[in-house]
């Protein structure tokens, strides 16, 4: 017949052992409930998103697309040369522009543009989109994702930190954009 002593011992190990399974159990649950509440959560004082420079708008003429790079903002110390990000930049006209994420909506693959058919295309599977970044064929079910972007004395910023995708506020605004004449 087990003592006093034993059955006090033996609720302390329970104690115990019920603790630590309460506190693995919260460790667990804190990046299952970042991911459920992400949807709702993501874009709100989001630390990641930064207005970075693009450069002067002078260096990216009318009509043209050119490719820019930006040091993205959302790093790590041991990231090094992977933080120099790429986009398109589309001037329309004077401060009207479209930056394209340089990833393809399909599986995201850097795409390239080819002035002389006015193509963007993506060499893993052929995904074809229009200068305006509206898709044309192939693969991907939409067109090219985009940042938000800001002109102000001259200087060009995007919104940067996350690649754009269909989840992110940016995107949300690029599909509330009219299309592009
Ligand atoms: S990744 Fe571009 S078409 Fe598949």
């Amino acid at each position: 017949m087990p003592n006093e002593e034993t059955l006090s011992r033996r609720g302390l190990l329970v104690k115990l052992g019920l603790l630590l399974n309460g506190l693995v159990a919260a460790a667990l649950a804190v990046p299952v409930l970042r991911y459920v509440l992400s949807p709702v959560t993501r874009g709100r004082g989001n630390a990641f998103l930064q207005w970075v420079s693009l450069g002067r708008v002078s260096e990216f003429p009318e009509g043209e697309t050119r490719l820019a790079t930006f040091r993205n903002p959302n790093v790590m110390p041991a990231d090094g040369e992977t933080v120099a990000t790429a986009c398109w930049v589309r001037r329309i006209e004077g401060e009207k522009f479209q930056v394209f994420a340089i990833n393809c909506a399909h599986l995201g693959c850097p795409v390239r543009w080819f002035q002389q058919s006015g193509l963007f295309m993506c060499p893993c599977h052929g995904g074809v989109y229009y200068s305006d970044g509206s898709r044309a064929s192939g693969p991907p079910e939409r067109g090219l994702f985009e940042y938000a972007y800001k002109v102000k004395d001259g200087l060009i910023t995007i919104e940067a930190g996350e690649i754009p995708t269909p989840g992110t506020p940016t995107a949300a605004l690029d599909q509330e954009r009219p299309p592009c004449a």
